[in-house]
């Protein structure tokens, strides 16, 4: 499996040890990993500019975007700012300049940013510099500072190393249990027909150790039976988070352009890595090797099998769109520092008591929400008698996701 670390460098680990007593057959395991990770934040030191170079060179010809060599003469400060804030507002407002470039680069969309003026007023500086800092030290000039810090300071930076320890506990867990219904067989065996041992209570003290041990190991299990924490299969592209939302900043809302109005979040089609990918054609850890496989993809016209990480039974009803929208909630609330994660694992339970967790301590978010002023208007319209009934329609009876899975 390829074996990708949430934080660089991957954690070295000891290896377990066996440690063995009490005479033949005998054996108690432990097992213990120790996982030291040093934790370094590459986004962190990223700079603001970072993300831009996915589809932009300065000077260096076009690239998904236009080369951004002089655009601080085609265009004033304040034009630049809103644009690179949100280039689709301005083209969903009609701004001739905007639709203009949109038209001319193939209607690809810029994602938005969330950076300041200040921080983009740094790199407008850094652009008319022509980019001379050296590749690797890339920094703003000015006196801004890379914002992703406080994106992700209100999580535990360590969560990723604890699921990885948890993991391993997983897997200690899984083979004590061989190991104990191993011994378990040895003696009931040496006690029946090889008789090596001559003192019985020998066997009866193995028999009843291993029947504790494996008797609370799946107690354990059995209560998570069909659950998935920490699962993290293989993909069939090396396709990397850290790569893509950490290094290059991009938006999640840009591949993961449904999970803000519909029950899924959903996955790209191999379309919408093209935007970027039909440009760069080679990555710095995998080559030409896992990108060649989206070229494949499209040229075979079959989509890319992905395999989904996150499953809740048939059962339970889940949506996005009312958790990212009208909950407010936070895509790493639930699917942790995906932005360090070079390969998806799944960090929480997804339990029922997880859910029932969060909502009995979340605060329903009433303020400046779409959702519920349209409650609040509908109600004041019936109470001031404009309106005579409210149809099941005017609260969202007729929008899919209400009644489809
Ligand atoms: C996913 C690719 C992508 C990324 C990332 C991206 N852009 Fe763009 N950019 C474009 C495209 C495509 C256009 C052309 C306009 C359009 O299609 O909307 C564009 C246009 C522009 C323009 C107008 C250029 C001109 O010649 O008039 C500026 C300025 C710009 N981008 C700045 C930035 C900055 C600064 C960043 C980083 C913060 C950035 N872009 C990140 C794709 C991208
Ligand atoms: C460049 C496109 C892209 C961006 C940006 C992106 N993702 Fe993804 N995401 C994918 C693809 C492709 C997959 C499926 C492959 C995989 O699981 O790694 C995926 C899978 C996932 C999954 C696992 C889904 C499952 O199978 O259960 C989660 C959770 C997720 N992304 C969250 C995020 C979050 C949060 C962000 C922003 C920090 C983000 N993604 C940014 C493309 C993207
Ligand atoms: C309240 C918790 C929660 C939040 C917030 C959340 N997710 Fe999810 N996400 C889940 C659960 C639970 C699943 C599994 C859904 C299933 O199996 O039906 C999931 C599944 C996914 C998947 C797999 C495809 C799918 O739609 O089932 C992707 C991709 C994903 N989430 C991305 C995101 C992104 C991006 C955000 C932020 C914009 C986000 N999620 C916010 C809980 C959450
Ligand atoms: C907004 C632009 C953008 C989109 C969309 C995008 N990528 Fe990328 N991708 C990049 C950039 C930039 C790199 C880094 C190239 C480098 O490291 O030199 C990259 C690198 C990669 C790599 C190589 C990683 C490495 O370090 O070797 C793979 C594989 C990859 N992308 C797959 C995908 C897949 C699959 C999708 C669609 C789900 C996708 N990308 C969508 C911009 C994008
Ligand atoms: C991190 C917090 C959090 C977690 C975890 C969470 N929820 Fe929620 N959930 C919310 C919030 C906030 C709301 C209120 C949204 C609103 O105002 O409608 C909500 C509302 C809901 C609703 C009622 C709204 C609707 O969709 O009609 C359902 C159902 C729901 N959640 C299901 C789940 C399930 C199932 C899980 C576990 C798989 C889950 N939630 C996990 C925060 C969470
Ligand atoms: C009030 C509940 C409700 C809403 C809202 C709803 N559907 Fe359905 N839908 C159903 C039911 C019930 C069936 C099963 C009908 C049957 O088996 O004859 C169904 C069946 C379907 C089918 C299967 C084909 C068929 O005709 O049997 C599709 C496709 C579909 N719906 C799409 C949609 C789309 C798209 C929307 C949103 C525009 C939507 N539905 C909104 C209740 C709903």
């Amino acid at each position: 499996m390829i074996i990708n670390g949430f934080v660089s460098p991957k954690a070295p680990r000891t290896t377990g040890f066996f440690t063995r007593i009490l005479g033949i057959g005998l054996f108690i395991l432990l097992l213990f990993n120790f996982p030291q990770t040093s934790y370094s934040q590459t986004a962190a030191d990223e700079a603001n500019f970072a993300v831009c170079k996915a589809c932009h060179t300065i000077g260096g010809g076009r690239l998904v975007g236009p080369d951004l060599k002089g655009v601080n003469e085609r265009h004033d400060e304040e034009w630049l700012i809103k644009f690179i804030q949100n280039s689709t507002q301005m083209i969903e407002s009609g701004d001739p300049a905007a639709v203009k470039l949109f038209e001319e680069y193939n209607k690809i969309p810029m994602p938005p940013n969330n950076l300041s003026p200040d921080q983009i007023r740094g790199v407008l500086k850094y652009i008319a510099n022509d980019g001379k800092v050296a590749e690797g030290e890339v920094s703003v000039t000015g006196d801004t500072k890379p914002q992703e810090v406080t994106e992700t300071a209100i999580h535990d930076p360590d969560e990723e190393i604890i699921a990885e320890m948890k993991r391993s506990d997983f897997r200690n867990m899984r083979n004590t249990f061989i190991i104990v219904v191993i011994l378990m067989l040895i003696s009931i065996f040496d006690l029946l027909v090889t008789k090596l041992i001559k003192a019985r209570w020998i066997h009866f003290i193995i028999i009843l150790i291993s029947i504790f041990i494996g008797g609370e190991l799946l107690f354990v299990e059995a209560a998570g039976l069909g659950r998935q924490q920490y699962y993290q299969p293989d993909q069939p592209i090396a396709f990397s988070h850290k790569v893509h939302a950490g290094q290059n900043k991009i938006d999640c809302m840009y591949c993961h352009f449904t999970a803000d109005k519909s029950m899924h979040a959903g996955i790209p089609p191999a379309a919408t890595c093209m935007n970027c990918h039909s440009q760069v054609k080679s990555g710095k850890e995998t080559g030409t090797k896992e990108i060649a496989k989206i070229y494949d993809a499209i040229d075979n016209n079959k989509p890319i099998e992905w395999v989904k990480v996150h499953n809740l039974p048939d059962h339970v009803y889940f949506n996005h769109a009312q958790h990212v929208t009208v909950g407010k909630v936070a895509c790493a609330e639930c699917h942790g520092e995906v932005e360090k994660m070079d390969e998806i694992i799944q960090v929480k339970d997804l339990s029922m008591g997880w859910c029932i967790e969060c909502h009995r301590t979340k605060d329903v978010q009433f303020a400046n929400n779409k959702f519920y002023d349209n409650f609040a208007q509908m109600h004041e319209k019936l109470k001031n008698g404009e309106k005579k009934t409210v149809k099941v329609i005017d609260i969202g009876g007729e929008e899919c996701q209400r009644c489809h899975y």
